[in-house]
C-alpha cells in the first residue's frame, strides 16, 4: 500500500490533502520568506491518530513538519524544498477539553486558536492572559512550541510560564501524557520543559493544561509620550516601584515606527495630540480595585510630569479609544510589511542596557548601511527590542533586504551577544535563526541540545533541519 493510502487509512479522507491547489497555503510562511514542498498535509483529530500518523512517518523515515496557524516569523513550521515531508496541521484538534475553576486551570488541545482560548477563559469569569496581534490565527500548539511572548509578558510571562501540563506525541509514536492542573509537583525532571520552546523537534504538542488568572476589574490604556528611549526605560522603573503589578504592558514605539504607521496604514487612526516627533510609550494598567488604582496611577503620572519623565499622556477613556490605541501599536509589523518588508530582529539584554543596545545598533548599521531606516519598537518593559532595518528610501526593498540581510542580522545579533542578549526573545529559531543558534548559545548547552534531540528522535523526523540537528 503506498505511503499516502496508510495516511487516509489512519485520519479518514478529509484528513488528507493532497492537490497542489489545496496545498499551497501550508508551505508557504507567513513572511513569505520560504516556499516548502510536502507528500501531503495531514489534519488528526484524536491524539490517537497523531500518535499513529507519527509512528507510521519514524518507522517509514518520513519528516514529520508540526504546523499551527502558521503565523511564526521564522519558516518553522514549513517544510524543506524536497517534497519528501509531511506537514502535520493541528487546525482539527481544537476542542476545550477541560476547564476547571478551583484549579484555575483549563485544558485544551493545541490546534485552538489563541483568541478562542481567551474567550474560553472569558467564558468562565477567567483570564488567559497570553496575548498578541496574531491571536485570531495562531494556536496554542504553536504558542507553547516556539515559547511566545506577546503583550502581557511583563505581568504573566511567556508561554512557558502559563503552562502547568502537556500532552505530547513524540517520533516513536508515544504518548507523553502529563495534563495535570497541579501547581506543585516535585518529581524529578519536568518533562515538559524539554517541548516548551522545542518548536516540534523533539515530539508534537497535542494538548495543553495552562493557568487562568482572575480577570482584572478594569483596563486602562495610557499612550505617554516622552523624549527618549532612555526616559521611556526610567519612567517604566519609576512607575513600576509606584503601581507594582497593575503594570501588565510596557510598549516602546519609535517615532519612525510611528512614522512608518501613517505612511502605510490610512486606516489606523491616531489621535491629534500624538507628537511624531517624540517617543512613546503604551502602557496597559489592570485594576483590581477599580477607583483607588486609578487614582494611583493618575497621580504617578502627574508625579512623571512634574519631574520631566512624561510629555504627554493620553489615558483611554472608553474600551474603544483603549482598542484604539493598542491598534497603533499592533499594526506596526503590518505597516512594515505594506512598505516592503524589514530585516527583522527580536533581541533582549539586561533591562539596563535597553538604551544602549538601541543607540549602538542604530549607529552601526547607519556606518555600514547609511540610508538604511530602522524601526525600533517593542516589549521594553521585557527588556525585549524589535529593531527592525528597512531598505533606503526609493530602493526596490526586496532586493535590498535579499542582498544585505544576513549581514545585517550578524551585526545586530553578533551586538546583542556582546551584551550579555539573546538573538531571538520571543519568536524562535526556526529555519532563520539555526546559524545564529549554533553560534551565541552556550556550547555545552548546545551540545546537550543534540543530545536530547538525538536521543528523543534517533532517525531525525521531528521537524527536520529546524532549530538544531541530532549529535
Ligand atoms: C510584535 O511585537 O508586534 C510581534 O512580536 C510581531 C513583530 O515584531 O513583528
Ligand atoms: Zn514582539
Amino acid at each position: 500500500m503506498n505511503f499516502p493510502q496508510r495516511l487516509i487509512d489512519i485520519v479518514g479522507d478529509d484528513g488528507v490533502i493532497q492537490q497542489a491547489q489545496a496545498m499551497s497555503s501550508f508551505l508557504v510562511d507567513e513572511r513569505r520568506q520560504y516556499q516548502g514542498a510536502a507528500q501531503a498535509i495531514v489534519l488528526p483529530t484524536t491524539v490517537a491518530q497523531t500518535s499513529a500518523v507519527i509512528a507510521l512517518c519514524n518507522d517509514s523515515g518520513v519528516g514529520v513538519v508540526p504546523q499551527g496557524g502558521n503565523t511564526g516569523y521564522c519558516g518553522g513550521a514549513t517544510p524543506s524544498e524536497s517534497g519528501d515531508e509531511i506537514v502535520l496541521c493541528l487546525a482539527r484538534m481544537n476542542r476545550l477539553l477541560a476547564l476547571d475553576i478551583s484549579s484555575r486551570a483549563m485544558t485544551v488541545e493545541s490546534g485552538m486558536t489563541l483568541a478562542a482560548a481567551q474567550q474560553a477563559a472569558d467564558d468562565a469569569g477567567l483570564l488567559f492572559p497570553l496575548s498578541m496581534g496574531s491571536e485570531q490565527s495562531c494556536q496554542i500548539g504553536g504558542n507553547l512550541s516556539t515559547n511566545a511572548g506577546g503583550l502581557a509578558v511583563l505581568r504573566y510571562g511567556t508561554a512557558r510560564e502559563l503552562v502547568l501540563g502537556l500532552q505530547v506525541v513524540l517520533a516513536d509514536g508515544t504518548v507523553v501524557e502529563e495534563l495535570s492542573p497541579l501547581r506543585k509537583n516535585s518529581t524529578g525532571y519536568d518533562v515538559k520543559q524539554l517541548f516548551l520552546g522545542a518548536e516540534g523537534t523533539l515530539g508534537v504538542i497535542t494538548a495543553a493544561t495552562v493557568k487562568l488568572f482572575s480577570k482584572p476589574k478594569d483596563h486602562l490604556a495610557c499612550w505617554i509620550t516622552t523624549s527618549s528611549l532612555e526616559r521611556a526605560c526610567e519612567l517604566f522603573g519609576y512607575l513600576k516601584d509606584e503601581l507594582g503589578e497593575n503594570i501588565t504592558s510596557f510598549e516602546y514605539i519609535s517615532p519612525e515606527s510611528l512614522r512608518f504607521l501613517a505612511d502605510a496604514l490610512s486606516d489606523v487612526e491616531v489621535p491629534e495630540s500624538i507628537d511624531f516627533e517624540r517617543h512613546h510609550a503604551l502602557m496597559e494598567f489592570s485594576s483590581f480595585l477599580p477607583d483607588a488604582d486609578r487614582d494611583a496611577l493618575l497621580t504617578a503620572l502627574d508625579r512623571c510630569s512634574e519631574n520631566g519623565l512624561v510629555d504627554d499622556a493620553l489615558v483611554a477613556k472608553s474600551e474603544t479609544e483603549r482598542r484604539a490605541l493598542w491598534r497603533i501599536r499592533e499594526q506596526i509589523p503590518a505597516a512594515e510589511r505594506v512598505l516592503g518588508g524589514s530585516v527583522k530582529h527580536d533581541i533582549s539584554v539586561p533591562m539596563g542596557q535597553l538604551p544602549q543596545l538601541a543607540e549602538r545598533a542604530k549607529t552601526m548599521i547607519r556606518e555600514t548601511f547609511p540610508t538604511a531606516r530602522c524601526s525600533l519598537y517593542g516589549h521594553v518593559g521585557d527588556g525585549n527590542l524589535h529593531f527592525n532595518v528597512l531598505a533606503p528610501q526609493g530602493q526596490q526593498h526586496a532586493t535590498w533586504i535579499a542582498s544585505n540581510k544576513e549581514q545585517v542580522s550578524d551585526l545586530v545579533h553578533e551586538l546583542a551577544a556582546q551584551m550579555q542578549g539573546s538573538f531571538s526573545a520571543e519568536h524562535g529559531v526556526g529555519k532563520l535563526k539555526k546559524d545564529a543558534l549554533k553560534s551565541y548559545k552556550n556550547s555545552a548547552s548546545f551540545s546537550l541540545m543534540r543530545a536530547v534531540k538525538q536521543s528523543l528522535d534517533p532517525r531525525g523526523i521531528m521537524n527536520p533541519g529546524k532549530v538544531v540537528e541530532g549529535s
